[in-house]
């Protein structure tokens, strides 16, 4: 066997990705499948609502229809065409991506380079830091205020003249969605990119989607896991001037990055939008069920939500609520001291029956 090198071009390259943030797979990660205990998975703002047989059966139409002999070109086309048409903007302006993640990742590389910025809220989705850092991109916080809204000026201040800016409108892990008027002052005010990442704008009252035609600093990112309940299949998009868009898609990315299948299934789940909405009513409502629930108990603190996920702050506790919970095979996203007393966790609008197991550990453990 060769010898090792030490001190090699190879184990400097590995100690650098040994320093970067791990991604936090819940705890779940390692919890068992096959358990005659069901498991509780409200930690990832997954969609329960669609209903999973709905699914299958376009996913068994779509086996039927699809020839994965071939790249998937036709149903990417296809797809951005009807998605354009219910967006109103223009095809040529979406890029579809495996998830919004690839899109934000590809937003980072393709704008930031080493000398410039991200600028981001703080506390908000931990995926843009993750992957500034990865790519080498100096990345700065701007804590939210204390009522979890935005300071556009200190945003703007942060960022200075050049760079990305990432607002997360709904705000994971808050839940609240920043007025208009505030995200569009660090639009034309901000001679970079701004993208407002949508993935929980279904959710939400208002959405700034066709401010792309107006704004051509503007990038918007969407979803289809949380409204269309397609976590699993991969499927994001992002929405911009169409010369950005078009550069993104055929230099960057290119329209492989989505599975034919993927894309076919979301353009049937397109094509049932009026049957699927009322499932997102059902979920908004059931919202209001567990907040009312959560504010019941004692020692604990209830945000208000315009996403399919509430955030939590439980006053007298230190994470440890959260392990418990795990070990009882309840899993909610640990967010950790955000605010100046307790420990704040984001927790996912699951079905009725998953909601009151929740609310009954609760009850016992706090
Ligand atoms: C704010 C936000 N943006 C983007 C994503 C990524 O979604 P996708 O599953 O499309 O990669 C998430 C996922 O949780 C999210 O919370």
């Amino acid at each position: 066997m060769k010898e090792k090198n030490s001190g090699t071009w190879l184990e400097g390259k590995l100690k650098r990705l040994s320093m970067l943030e791990p991604y936090t797979f819940p705890e779940l990660w390692n919890a068992k499948i096959e358990h005659s205990e069901p498991l509780i998975k409200l930690d990832a703002n997954e969609n329960y609502f669609i209903p999973k047989e709905l699914i299958s059966k376009i996913l068994r139409e779509v086996a039927s229809e699809v020839d994965l002999r071939l790249y998937p070109v036709a149903e990417y086309k296809q797809l951005t065409e009807v998605l354009a048409k219910k967006l109103k903007v223009p095809p040529e302006s979406i890029v579809m991506g495996s998830g919004s993640s690839q899109l934000i990742d590809a937003i980072i590389y393709s704008f930031a380079k080493p000398r410039d910025k991200v600028v981001s809220l703080k506390p908000s989705f931990s995926l843009y830091r993750m992957r500034s850092k990865v790519h080498g991109v100096k990345f700065v916080e701007v804590p939210l205020n204390d009522d979890l809204s935005m300071d556009s000026e200190s945003v703007l201040k942060a960022a200075g003249k050049s760079g990305v800016i990432f607002i997360c409108s709904p705000n994971n892990p808050t839940g609240n969605q920043f007025p208009q008027e505030s995200v569009l002052s660090i639009v034309e005010s901000f001679p970079g990119l701004v993208v407002l990442d949508e993935a929980y704008v279904d959710f939400a009252d208002f959405s700034l989607i066709t401010k792309i035609i107006e704004y051509q600093n503007l990038v918007v990112l969407r979803s289809f896991s949380k409204t269309y309940g397609i976590a699993g299949g991969r499927l994001g998009y992002l929405v911009a001037n169409t010369e950005l868009a078009e550069l993104l898609r055929s230099r960057v990315l290119r329209p492989y990055s989505v599975s034919s299948v993927t894309l076919r299934v979301a353009l049937k789940l397109l094509e049932n939008h009026d049957t699927l909405m009322p499932y997102i009513e059902g979920l908004k409502e059931e919202r209001k069920v567990l907040q009312r629930a959560l504010n019941g108990l004692s020692g604990i603190e209830v945000f208000d939500s315009k996403t399919n996920f509430i955030l939590v702050n439980v006053l007298t506790d230190d994470g440890s609520l959260g392990d418990k919970l795990a070990s009882r095979r309840i899993y909610i996203r640990k967010i950790g001291k955000i605010f100046t007393k307790g420990y704040a966790y984001r927790i996912t609008v699951g079905l009725p029956e998953m909601n009151s197991r929740l609310v009954e550990e609760l009850k016992a453990l706090i």
